[in-house]
């Protein structure tokens, strides 16, 4: 599939009675097909099954679930309007639970509809929903090229660098966080390699990262996760970016299960290990990442992955789908609102309070 494909992860249809439209993430990089969501059953099992994912995408997504739940309460009284949103709202809370962008999202169209109730009718806060949704997703975008005008100055021509997961513009609005920069560095001219880790067990990097960093002709090496010492001690690497889910209070960072060992191996080999974030992706209200949730995903993605079974019946299996990277192990967080760099309590609060 070689064609040029415009990036629109997500995208709303129609007026409030519309639809959300996004690009089926699990099809990629074979297919590259639209998957219409009617229905905010069909908008969790999208974020549930990964058709849509990446941490602000998940939050976009979600925002437009709940104009989508709401739809069929359009002729409801107040008291039943505000008691489906509550509904609407925990259920698709419960899709996903590690990227706070999912959280944040909801609890920003539920405040903005309660700020509403006494003032305006049902289809006035359904029409001021959608528009929230979509200020969300236009904000994202911003961020996105805020994050890679910033990180771009941390990159010079002619470096590799090293990114895991996809934190592109499948996984945003549009550019991505950790891709953004090395767009934006290809854009001012630098010539940037970017290692991929193909991310097992569900290969976001090799279906999604290789392929936006192909369509976007950025040069680029595929390499399998366990491979990640060996090219740093071949000096191939200057620079790890990757992005996150989840932020606490103090910089431990949550993000695709095997970041923190390339965190560690950063370390061991010197070289700078980067966060690429939006301030929408910090939870300030906990203090660590011991209290991030960890995602468990099921058996099968590690011993049936893509269809092929690659392990003896029975054998028990353990896949948490994100780690959290300890702050001491990050150099920076490259944020919208500027770096954050060192990264500890006080200079996160300072660039980033007002958000929480
Ligand atoms: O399980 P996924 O594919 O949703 O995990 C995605 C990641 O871990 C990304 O790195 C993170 O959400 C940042 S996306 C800008």
């Amino acid at each position: 599939m070689n064609a040029v494909h415009k990036i629109e992860t997500v995208h709303w249809v129609g007026d409030v009675d519309g639809q959300l439209v996004l690009i089926d993430q699990t099809l990629l990089p074979v297919a590259f097909q639209e998957h219409t969501c009617g229905t905010v059953e069909d908008v969790w099992e999208a974020i549930k099954m990964l058709r849509v994912r990446g941490a602000p995408a998940i939050g976009i997504a979600a925002a437009y679930g709940v104009c989508t739940g709401l739809q069929p309460f359009a002729a409801a009284d107040h008291d039943s309007f505000f008691d489906r949103l509550d509904e609407v709202v925990k259920y698709l809370a419960e899709s996903r639970p590690t990227a706070v962008n999912l959280f944040w999202a909801l609890d920003r169209m539920k405040r903005h509809a309660s700020a509403m109730r006494d003032a305006a009718s049902v289809r006035e806060i359904r029409i001021a929903l959608l528009k929230e949704a979509q200020a969300i997703h236009d904000e994202d975008r911003r961020m996105c090229h805020e994050i890679g005008r910033i990180g771009a100055e941390l990159l010079t021509d002619g470096q590799g660098v090293l990114t895991h997961c996809n934190a592109g513009g499948l996984a945003t609005a549009e550019y991505g966080t950790a891709l953004s920069v090395f767009f934006t560095a290809q854009d001012q001219g630098k010539q940037v390699h970017v290692f991929v880790d193909e991310t097992r067990p569900l290969l976001q990097g090799s279906r999604l990262t290789a392929w936006e960093l192909k369509q976007r002709g950025i040069d680029a090496t595929l390499i399998c996760d366990s491979m990640a010492a060996q090219v740093m001690r071949e000096g191939r690497i200057q620079a790890v970016i990757t992005g996150a889910d989840r932020i606490a209070a103090n910089g431990d960072s949550a993000n695709k299960i095997g970041t923190y060992s390339v965190a560690v191996l950063a370390r061991a080999h010197d070289i700078p290990f980067y966060i690429a974030a939006p301030s929408s992706t910090f939870d300030l209200s906990i203090a660590s990442g011991a209290e991030i949730p960890i995602e468990e995903r099921a058996s099968e993605e590690i011993t049936h992955g893509f269809g092929r079974q690659t392990a003896p019946e029975g054998i028990a299996v353990y896949n948490p789908a994100f780690d959290v990277t300890p702050a001491e192990l990050i150099k920076a967080i490259i944020t919208e609102r500027g770096l954050i760099e060192p990264v500890s309590v006080q200079t996160i609060a300072e660039r980033i309070g007002g958000n929480a």
